[in-house]
């Protein structure tokens, strides 16, 4: 089957650099706001293990639908009043969320999220418009629900492009288990592992970063569960159980005892292997691989 048209169009929007100038201010203005803290980890989700962007935005976009779906039933105006009004309220986080997690994209990325985010804002305003004309008891309010949820239809196309093609929000880590070995696997000897100094090794197909302290050696999958940025080019701080390492695409933090995500803007853990140090062999296992 061929690829539609529309997505092939996409590709050549992730390439459109005429829009980095906007691109380039509204990131500026949102990192000026959002700084690396745990309001902003909340944003992104970091408590519950994945983005908190595609659970808000289930909300304005039942509700915008369903005033939609009302407005063809008699009788309904009210109940259509108070969806556009929950929409619209429900907006703001979703608005908040999306903004956060666009902040710290690749560049294609943030170009298909802009217009994405301008489809949604031209949504917004549209069941603004909405619900300015049925409060004032004006015509159009229908119509200007029609335009938004049109707009709302492109710019949910363009979330999933973002989602699911450009891999945005997704555990880059996810394969893991099923690369690797099952079962205790070599990975070097004690000696050959410099102290202190992160390391790049790979097991099967996976790159793993490699961390020593004296005879305690700990191993994650190497690449960023965010968007594969090379965890051992990252700065480690901190030792024994409090050490972690700090992404050097986009300043995720990651605890080397447990894998963990201790600073967004990743949100899925790092896969955690388990070490063994026998008679100088360091070898790893990762549990459920294979
Ligand atoms: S790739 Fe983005 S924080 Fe690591």
């Amino acid at each position: 089957m061929k690829t539609l048209k529309a997505v092939k169009t996409l590709g050549k929007l992730e390439e459109m650099t005429a829009l980095d100038p906007v691109v380039d201010i509204v990131r500026r203005a949102v990192r000026k706001v959002l700084r690396p803290s745990t309001a902003k980890d909340l944003l992104h989700g970091v408590p519950m293990g994945h983005p908190a962007h595609p659970f808000l935005v289930q909300l304005p976009t039942g509700a915008f639908a369903c005033a939609v779906l009302l407005d063809a039933v008699p009788g309904t105006e009210r109940a259509a009043r108070v969806l556009i009004a929950t929409g619209l309220a429900a907006v703001v986080p979703a608005v908040a969320t999306g903004l956060t997690d666009w902040s710290d994209l690749h560049p294609q990325q943030q170009r298909v999220g802009l217009v994405h985010a301008g489809a949604n804002v031209l949504a917004t305003g549209c069941f603004a418009m909405s619900l300015a004309a049925r409060l004032s008891a004006r015509e159009g309010g229908k119509t200007w629900a029609l335009a938004g949820l049109a707009a709302l239809g492109g710019g949910g196309f363009l979330g999933g492009h973002l989602s699911f093609r450009l891999a945005s929000g997704a555990n880059h880590v996810e394969a893991v288990p099923h690369q690797v070995p099952a079962g205790w696997n070599h990975l070097a000897l004690l000696e050959e592992i410099p102290e202190k100094e992160a390391q790049r090794r790979t097991l099967g197909l996976v790159p793993l970063m490699v961390w020593r302290e004296g005879a305690t050696v700990r191993v994650i999958s190497d690449e960023c569960s965010h968007l594969s940025g090379p965890l051992h080019e990252g700065t480690v701080s901190g030792s024994g159980l409090d050490a972690c390492v700090r992404c050097p695409w986009h300043a995720s933090e990651f605890s080397l005892a447990t894998g963990e995500v201790l600073r967004g803007p990743a949100t899925s853990p790092a896969a955690l292997f388990q070490v063994r140090v026998s008679d100088g062999r360091v070898e790893v296992c990762l549990p459920g691989a294979g």
